[in-house]
């Protein structure tokens, strides 16, 4: 399956992993990249730039496949303008496949990435933003819709609509994300102008992410309305699953809680810890809708192979018809 994301990148299929906070690390980074997708390493998980280079390092290791780092440019006590400059530094240094940033654009670094052929990509939920990217001279723009896990929008608009309204909008290649877990959603996508898709919450149910396998359970067993959208009052809009931590977070919103009043059920020290001992009512576990497609557990390759070939089952069923 060729497209312009498939050629940009150097990889088999179209399809690209997400940055996961304290889930993309090294092993199931060369675990997607070695399947024929884009595999992510996710720098938030790091304190440094030499940090993240040996975690770098340690995924060039365990595969000769292009991969990704995820930079996200949201406000941070941790992350200082500092750490940003070493992430983006270090990214060049080790010549990784591409950045994939959210938040705030990465503009002051891109004539530093160009030059080092890394490909940069951002992460949009609005055609406003995707027309910005291109014109700040990002390789492809990631469409996300408000069904996705992290930290969608607050537009609010689904990747149904927006993944046609920003291929219709920009040159550069589309990718979509937000609720595609499957070959049908990878269908979808590319019938609706992308050239390819970014999953995440899918990539949780993977024999290579390392993750306690009561989450495993969790992840089969919830559906598509056991999310709930978190921290809309406060201005960093997130999706979640549902859960105790949840509704006293939504409790404390609803009373008119600040920011400061939510932080400490906000830490990421809870996720961290929830993610590897399973307790999942611990932690805000920012889980995206397509939680209601997940019914097994299967190793990267396995999930890769079924999607695309899924996918082009379905349009060569379509071109019979
Ligand atoms: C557990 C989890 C953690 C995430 N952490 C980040 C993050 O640190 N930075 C970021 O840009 N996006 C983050 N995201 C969003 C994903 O990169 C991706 O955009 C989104 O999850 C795609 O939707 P899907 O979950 O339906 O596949 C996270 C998603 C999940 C599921």
């Amino acid at each position: 399956m060729k497209t312009r994301i498939t050629e940009l990148f150097g990889i088999k299929y179209p399809v690209i992993c997400g940055g996961m906070m304290w889930l993309c690390k090294p092993e199931l980074c060369a675990a997607i990249s070695n399947a024929g997708g884009l595999g992510n390493i996710t720098a938030g998980n790091y304190n440094s730039g030499e940090e993240l280079r040996m975690a770098i390092r340690q995924a060039k290791q365990l595969t000769d496949k292009p991969f990704g780092i995820n930079i996200t440019m949201l406000p941070s006590f941790r992350i200082t303008p500092e750490i940003y400059d070493d992430w983006f530094r270090v990214c060049c240094e080790e010549q990784v496949a591409a950045i994939e940033v959210s938040g705030a654009p990465a503009k002051k670094y891109i004539p530093m990435v160009r030059e080092a052929g890394v490909k940069i990509m951002h992460k949009v939920g609005s055609v406003r933003h995707a027309v910005n990217i291109e014109k700040m001279g990002y390789d492809a723009v990631l469409a996300a819709g408000i069904e996705e896990g992290g930290h969608p929008l607050n537009d609010d608009v689904t990747t149904m609509v927006l993944t046609p309204r920003i291929a219709e909008s920009i040159d550069i290649p589309v990718i979509s994300t937000g609720g595609i877990a499957d070959g049908r959603g990878l269908a979808a996508a590319l019938a609706l102008g992308a050239e390819g898709v970014m999953m995440a919450t899918r990539f949780i149910a993977t024999t290579e992410c390392l993750v306690h396998p009561r989450i495993w359970e969790e992840m089969i067993g919830r559906q598509e309305m056991d999310t709930t959208l978190i921290c809309k009052t406060v201005g960093l809009q997130g999706r979640a699953l549902k859960n105790q931590l949840v509704d006293e977070i939504l409790a404390v919103e609803e009373k008119g809680g600040t920011l400061n009043d939510l932080m400490p059920l906000l830490t990421g020290k809870r996720s961290e810890a929830a993610w590897e001992n399973g307790d999942v009512d611990s932690a805000a576990l920012m889980v995206g809708q397509s939680i209601g497609l997940i019914q097994d557990v299967v190793s990267c390759q396995k999930l890769l192979d079924t999607m695309v070939a899924d996918a082009e089952a379905i349009f060569r069923k379509n071109a019979a018809r």
